[in-house]
């Protein structure tokens, strides 16, 4: 089954929330949870408006990269606003709804929050997590429309992450 994205009216709504939740949530908090270091290439897949993408670009620095990833055009844009408001020159941004075209075990962390219950062949996304993933790092996510259960169900019942530590219902898996 193909990945279908948001209307861009929903997709407007959805930032509206986002912007109210940051200001209750600050996102640093889940970068901090994610142990995003400076200089490291990140992925945040399924970056919606940004709020993400841009605090954990505030964490690498000038030497490391940050792809910001998403299936609708508007994310994409919306980011790259405000990685130039912000002046943010290591901010990349990719559309996709499974195959990044990324290169094999080229990137050191995943970021990917509230993501995975719009996915429908989850099992692709967690492969093309592992393809591009470098050996050992962590993939962080949480997912607020699953249980504990099912979420580490899903990432490790293929063998190819196991859990390493979760903190306040965001998990941080490694790739085995
Ligand atoms: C609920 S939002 C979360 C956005 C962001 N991670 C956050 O928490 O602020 C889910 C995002 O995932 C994107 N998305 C859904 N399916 C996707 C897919 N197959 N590939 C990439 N992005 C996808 C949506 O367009 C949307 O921007």
């Amino acid at each position: 089954m193909k990945n279908k994205k948001q209307s861009n009216l929903d997709f407007k709504c959805m930032s509206f929330f986002f912007k109210i939740r940051d200001i209750f949530h600050n996102p640093i908090i889940k970068i901090k949870n994610a142990d995003i270091r400076q200089g490291e290439t990140v992925l945040d897949y399924g970056c919606g408006p940004g709020s993400y993408s841009l605090a954990a670009a505030e964490k690498i620095g000038t030497t490391g990269k940050l792809i910001a990833a998403d299936i609708h055009p508007l994310a994409l844009k919306k980011v790259r606003k405000k990685a130039k408001k912000m002046g943010y020159n290591i901010i990349e941004t990719i559309q996709t709804d499974c195959d990044t075209k990324l290169d094999d075990e080229s990137i050191d962390r995943i970021i990917c929050f509230d993501v995975l219950h719009g996915i429908s062949n989850k099992n692709n996304i967690i492969k093309e997590f592992y393809r591009i993933l470098k050996p050992n790092s962590i993939l962080s996510l949480d997912d607020h429309h699953y249980n504990e259960d099912q979420i580490i169900d899903l990432i490790t019942s293929k063998g190819l992450f196991k859990l390493a530590y979760s903190n306040d219902k965001q998990y941080n898996f490694i790739k085995i």
